[in-house]
């Protein structure tokens, strides 16, 4: 399968850039002990960036009601890791805009920052050591899809047509017309981008949690995270899933081997996330007005 993957990429020479000031500045801010000085003044050398920056910390999502101007402020408040979150996705987000797509691109982000959120919420509840971590993984998850969806648009386009109204996910479907799948795509976009191991593991095995290596944990939740979304929302993108498969089963498995108090069943779990679905399906449209303004 990852044959076929490899194949579909051989050709593609207009994949979407990290310029190379933000991944300075990511490297920057994951170093605990950098100085908000130096991250500031390499911020402020692309006033693109800088202005992302001010942007979205000043947006309702961080509930503000002093106006910041100053990046280093910015920093001081949000944190060095939500300013790495938000730099990322909007420049993915920007990244991906013009991909012409068959299916609705904000429903992709829609699904795509929602999972994220309920990942951030599951990796708290299990002590997961990087919050921020899981919550930018779970929002790149399905990254291999937009890939698919523009490279084989018209073929991708049909797939969708044909699973709607059915019990086919779109990873079962994706095999049958492409001979791979969304995860095998993600993780050669991964591999492309040079992201970490553990972000590649989850985008590769998204949908068969028991494959993680790298790190089972965080697979794990954004495998639940991911369902549980699915299981709630039905779009073109998206599509359908209500009963728990092998990948969610296992995944379920991981969080139990944890030795922490959690409900008594994987159903009890999920329908526990319920109380905050609202909050957090408000926030991901709130972040995507932010990122697309
Ligand atoms: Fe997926
Ligand atoms: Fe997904």
């Amino acid at each position: 399968m990852m044959i076929a993957a490899r194949r579909l990429f051989k050709d593609v020479s207009d994949l979407p850039t990290i310029p190379a000031v933000v991944s300075k500045v990511v490297s920057q801010l994951e170093n605990k002990l950098a100085d908000p000085d130096e991250i500031a003044d390499l911020i402020l050398s692309d006033l693109v960036l800088a202005a992302r920056v001010i942007r979205v910390v000043n947006s309702p999502l961080y509930h503000r009601k002093d106006q910041i101007t100053s990046v280093k402020r910015a920093l001081m408040l949000i944190g060095f890791k939500s300013v790495r979150e938000m730099i990322l996705t909007s420049y993915f987000v920007e990244g991906l805009k013009d991909k012409a797509q068959p299916f609705d691109m904000k429903m992709f982000w829609l699904h795509s920052f929602t999972v994220g959120a309920i990942s951030r919420r599951i990796a708290r509840i299990v002590n997961y050591p990087d919050i921020e971590k899981a919550y930018l993984v779970g929002i790149l998850h399905d990254i291999g899809k937009v890939f698919l969806g523009h490279y084989c648009k018209d073929e991708y386009g049909r797939m969708l047509t044909g699973i709607r109204n059915t019990s086919i996910t779109t990873h079962e479907a994706e095999y049958k017309y492409f001979g791979t799948t969304h995860s095998e795509v993600g993780l050669c976009l991964a591999q492309r981008w040079n992201f970490p191991a553990e972000y590649s593991d989850v985008i590769s095995c998204h949908h068969s949690s028991e494959m993680a290596i790298a790190d089972p944990l965080l697979t794990a939740i954004i495998s639940l995270a991911d369902f549980y979304n699915m299981s709630h929302v039905t779009a073109d993108c998206v599509a359908q899933a209500s009963i728990p498969g092998h990948s969610e089963e296992n995944a379920w498995q991981t969080l139990t081997k944890l030795g922490i108090p959690l409900p008594s069943s994987l159903e009890h779990f999920l329908s526990d996330l319920d109380e905050v679905y609202e909050t957090i399906s408000g926030e991901a449209d709130l972040l995507f007005d932010t990122m697309t303004a």
